[in-house]
Formats: structure tokens, sequence, C-alpha cells
């Protein structure tokens, strides 16, 4: 019977994306809970913070009145609030017909893919980078071209490695993020302005991810839409406003890409959840309640900015944004697997080994997730620091 199955149905080979190791990270620390064990969590890149009680309170008035579909781009007061925060955060006009509700910035990269590329392009990512880039490209039949990042340009791609990339073999486009996942790092305004000028002389395509924008600690970062009217950028409600499971992101489509993007997103999902739109046009009303949250990542950033170096892990890379601080553990080991899980089975701190995200060099690498309580972040640095000792 199972061999029936297996004959009948075989898997297809475009669904033969690697996992996102950081799951498998979750999966051992829930393991050790369930046993009665303590664990601080490090690895999750996840708000600990609940949504902004605006967003909650809009849902549950949302609740008692009737749950439909909505328009395939969105609901038009979600689009015209979201339109409205690049005015009021960066100062610049944006038409709410170009902003596109997505579930997740998730969802935004695959109607982000399919509107831009075909089967075969070649797109540029950095390296290290968040793994979903390169298994949705995959999936999708585009091919992910890692352009490997030092600290010589804060572990960004700049318009000199695009044209070398590109002169190598045609690419069809490039994604970057600043703050950047894993590695906490941003792009300056010039660096960005930079490497898209170069993009649009080339003729890529460019995607901007500004998923961590608002968490920004050691420059404001600058947004794609004030820089080209060509650049695709990819937002979401899931890391500022705390909203990781209502599934709830957006686009601000190129003007071409808009009626493409709406016929794909009508086709894969119909609308984007009702209720998760109503209380994501509310959360922009909780700002206050956000930027209290992100003044404990501060903190969490200071303390471990202080604690990490006294306990000898004292090279990672700068940390910018997000709430990730990449550090290097070429001292202490060349396995990041091996010496995530044995910090997690014998310390009781999960953090997410570099593989995740590099598989070239991240075998010294360690992404630490500082989205949880000061009081997490100094149990973490001593846990950790004991452990070193006696191992
Ligand atoms: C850089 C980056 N982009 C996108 C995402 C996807 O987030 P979501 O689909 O919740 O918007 C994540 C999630 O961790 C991320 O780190």
């Amino acid at each position: 019977m199972l061999d029936r199955a297996r004959r009948l149905m075989t898997p297809s080979a475009r669904s033969d994306v690697p996992p996102f190791i950081v799951m498998d990270v979750i999966a051992a620390a829930t393991k050790i809970e369930a046993a009665g064990g303590r664990v601080v969590h490090m690895e999750v890149g996840q708000p600990a913070a609940p949504a902004p009680k605006t967003a909650i309170e809009a849902a549950r008035a949302a609740l008692s009145g009737h749950i439909g579909y909505t328009e395939s781009l969105g609901i038009w007061p979600l689009r015209e609030r979201i339109a409205r925060h690049y005015h009021e955060t960066y100062g610049v006009e944006v038409s709410p017909e170009r902003v596109i509700v997505t579930t997740g910035s998730s969802a935004g990269f695959i109607l982000a893919f399919l509107s831009m590329f075909e089967a075969g392009d070649r797109v540029a990512i950095a390296s290290p980078g968040y793994p979903p880039y390169r298994h949705i490209l995959t999936a999708l039949g585009c091919e992910p071209v890692l352009i490997e990042t030092t600290a010589a340009t804060r572990f960004a791609i700049t318009g000199d490695m695009l044209r070398a990339a590109h002169a190598e073999k045609k690419l069809s486009g490039i994604l970057v993020a600043s703050p950047a996942n894993p590695t906490g790092t941003m792009m300056t305004p010039e660096a960005l302005a930079d490497l898209i000028n170069v993009a649009e002389e080339l003729g890529v395509k460019f995607i901007s991810d500004e998923i961590y924008h608002g968490l920004d600690y050691a420059m404001p970062a600058e947004t794609a839409v004030r820089l080209s009217e060509n650049a695709l950028v990819i937002n979401s409600f899931s890391k500022y406003f705390c909203m990781t499971g209502w599934r709830v992101g957006w686009i601000v489509a190129p003007e071409p890409l808009i009626r493409p993007i709406d016929r794909l997103q009508g086709n894969l999902a119909i609308s984007v959840p009702t209720l998760s739109q109503i209380a994501a046009a509310a959360a922009f009303d909780g700002r206050a309640e956000m930027d209290e949250v992100k003044h404990g990542y501060e903190e969490n950033r200071r303390i471990l900015l202080e604690g990490l170096p006294k306990i000898g892990f004292d090279k990672f890379l700068p940390v910018d944004g997000a709430f990730y601080l990449y550090a290097d553990v070429s001292k202490f080991t060349d396995d990041s697997f091996d010496f995530a899980s044995r910090m997690l089975q014998e310390a009781g701190v999960a953090t997410t080994p570099g593989v995740d995200f590099d598989p070239e060099h991240g075998r010294h690498r360690l992404r630490f997730s500082y989205a949880r309580s000061a009081d997490d972040m100094r149990e973490a640095v001593d846990r950790i620091g004991n452990w070193l000792r006696t191992r």
C-alpha cells in the first residue's frame, strides 16, 4: 500500500528545498521544556510581546460582523493607512494604489518573484542571508546567486559587487534587506542609493525587504520607496508591530506590477485574512506601545554588547538593527551546529547556528536573537559564561 503511494505520489524536484534549521532548534528546545527543563530562547526571530492593543481591539470588534473575502489587493483603509505611513515616517508620498496587502512578507516574496521573474532567471542575494530567499526562488524555478559579503562593506552587496556578478553571468534581479537577518547590519542610505542606481543602469530588477524597519539603532533605515519608483519594496507587520502570527504584510509595487500581482494574488489566495487586515490598519495607532517594545530591544542589545565580550564572544558584526547579533565563534568551534546543540543541551540557551544562513562560513557563526526580556538576556550571558568555563 505504502509502496504504491510512494510510486504514485513522488514529490516534485522543486519541493526538495532544505528545511529552515532554526525550526529544528525550536523543536529540540521544546522537548527540553516538555521534560521540565529551562531554556532561554535566543533562537526565534520573533518578538515576545503581543500585537498592539489597538490592533487586538479592532479585531475583537470586527469579529461580531461578517468576515468575508476582501479585494485581492487588500482593504482600502489599510492600503491608505500604509501609504500614509510612508509620509509620516519617511516624508515620501506613495499612492495607496501602489500598496498591496500580502499574507506576511513571505507571501510578498512569492508574488514579487512570480510577477518579476521567469523560470531560470538569476537573482542575487547576500550571503549570509535569510534562507527562505534562496529556497523560495529555487522552488519557483529561479536561480539564487549568493554574493559573499564581508565586514569591508558592512555585510552588504555594493554596486561594484553587483557589476562584477552581472558581468560574470547576467542577473535578472537583486534582493537586499536593511536591517538584515541574520547579521543585524544595515546599509547606509548612500550605499542603498548607489546599489539601486547600479541595478537600474544594468537593467537588474530591485527588491528591498524592509521587514525590520522601525527596529534601527545605529542609523535611521532608508526606504527604497524614496530612491526609485522602479524598486519593489516588501514589508510586514510581523516584527516592529509584533504581529507574526497574524500573517499580514505589504508590497509597494512599481506601477506596471500592480495588476499582475492583483491577478496572481486573486488566483493563489483570493485575499489576505480579513481580520488580520482590520487589525493591521489599527496597529499604526499603537506606535507608542511598539516604541516601548523597541526600547526593550535597545536595552537587550546593550546587555549583550557589554556581557558577551566578557565571557569570550568578542567578535561579532555591527549590531545595527533588527534584533540579531551575529557572532564569530571560530575560537570555540569549527562546527556551529554542534556548538549550538551543546549550548542548548548543557547551558539551556537556544541560538541558531550560522549554517542556516551561510553554507560557506556559517559553521563559524552563531545568531543570537534578543527579542525577549532583559532578564532573559542577563540569564543567557550568565548561563553561557558558566558553561564556557566548565566545558
Ligand atoms: C529578513 C526576513 N524577511 C522576511 C521574513 C518573513 O516574515 P513574515 O512572513 O512573517 O512577514 C523574515 C522572518 O523572520 C525575515 O527575517
